[in-house]
């Protein structure tokens, strides 16, 4: 159902701003309708009994620093990792290394809770945790492709600390590459690092970031979607497990399907910015006000924006 700004209203006033009592999200939040100065109060485990997996994140930057303040929110216990020495004494020090709202906040609380931790240190925090986050860096290549090398030299360690751990290990790779890689790049990696195999002693999964710059933690909170593309069940419910109080409706889907959503979801927002683009330039040739033009075109939601046209198959007639 769309989100109305009635809807919005309401769902502010149920959770006002306050740091010190935080609201807790209810079940009537639809996902990815919460304003974007939402951040929930810290939810007890579902069952008191199951631990939380304690969780590595590799790669500080933007969506690993998000994924250390808000998985600490939820009560994950987290240990950063990064070859950047300022950005692991920002964190230690609960301090952003990125500009983002609520983001100090939140590193600050879980500094100060003893749920967040920094190293450079790839395999100490590997043995020191159930959950392996990837969040490196990948750059487009010289020819166009993309550049690998920090997620092979990331997975490449994390099989170094596998082959000392007797207990099974989840490695989520949440990184934007191309199809394939998850299984093709990492997984075999970590098996020739590691001496041990894909299944029995370790899991993959392929885990998208669709957190919008800005608002991230309030999107984090209220995500537009989940997506998990595992292995095998167990470390598909791990991850799932993981967002559990944020989306209890995680899309279980293959791998390389989970790593291709990411890309088209990118390349659907950038031709939505183009087509807008474009229309903006006819109208100005015609001096018509692209801005009504546009204000129009929103409003169906029934041929516009909706899956109406989105399905690969056969062309569409009518004038
Ligand atoms: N920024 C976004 O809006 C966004 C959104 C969704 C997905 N992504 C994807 O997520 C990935 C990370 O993006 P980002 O913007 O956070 O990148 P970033 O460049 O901000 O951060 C990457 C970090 O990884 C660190 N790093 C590199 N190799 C390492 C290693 N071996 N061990 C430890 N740390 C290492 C770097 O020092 C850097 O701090 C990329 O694949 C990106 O395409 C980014």
């Amino acid at each position: 159902m769309p989100c109305t700004s009635k809807d919005r209203g309401s769902q502010k006033k149920k959770m006002t701003k306050s740091t010190n009592a935080l609201p807790v999200m209810d079940s009537s939040m639809e996902r990815g309708t919460a304003s974007n100065d939402i951040v929930p109060a810290r939810r007890p485990a579902p069952d008191r009994n199951v631990e939380k997996p304690a969780i590595s994140v590799v790669g500080l930057g933007y969506v690993g620093a998000v994924s250390m303040a808000c998985l600490s929110h939820l009560g994950f216990r987290m240990v950063g990792v990064d070859i950047a020495a300022n950005k692991v004494d920002l964190i230690n020090s609960g301090r952003s290394p990125i500009v983002e709202n609520r983001l100090e906040d939140l590193l600050g609380e879980g500094v100060e809770g003893g749920l967040i931790a920094a190293t450079d240190n790839l395999v100490t925090a590997v043995l020191q945790t159930d959950v392996t986050m990837i969040s490196v860096g990948t750059p487009t290549a010289n020819d166009g492709s993309c550049d690998l090398t920090f997620v092979r030299k990331a997975s490449q360690e994390i099989g170094q600390a596998i082959a000392m751990k007797s207990s099974y290990h989840a490695v989520v790779l949440r990184c934007s590459v191309p199809p394939g890689t998850t299984l093709d790049v990492v997984a075999p990696e970590i098996e020739k690092a590691s001496g041990k195999k894909l299944g029995p002693d370790f899991g993959v999964c392929f885990n998208p970031e669709f957190l919008r710059e800005g608002v991230a933690v309030a999107d984090f909170f209220a995500p537009p979607k989940t997506v998990v593309g595992a292995s095998d069940d167990r470390a598909a419910s791990t991850v799932s497990g993981i967002y559990e109080a944020v989306d209890k409706r995680v899309i279980f889907t293959s791998i390389a399907a989970a790593e291709m959503v990411k890309y088209v979801d990118n390349v659907w927002h950038a031709t939505k910015v183009a087509f807008g683009n474009e229309v903006g330039r006819i109208c100005k040739a015609l001096d018509i006000d692209s801005h009504d033009v546009m204000d129009i075109f929103v409003q169906d939601k029934k041929l516009n924006l909706s899956p109406y046209y989105l399905k690969p198959g056969f062309a569409f007639g009518g004038s």
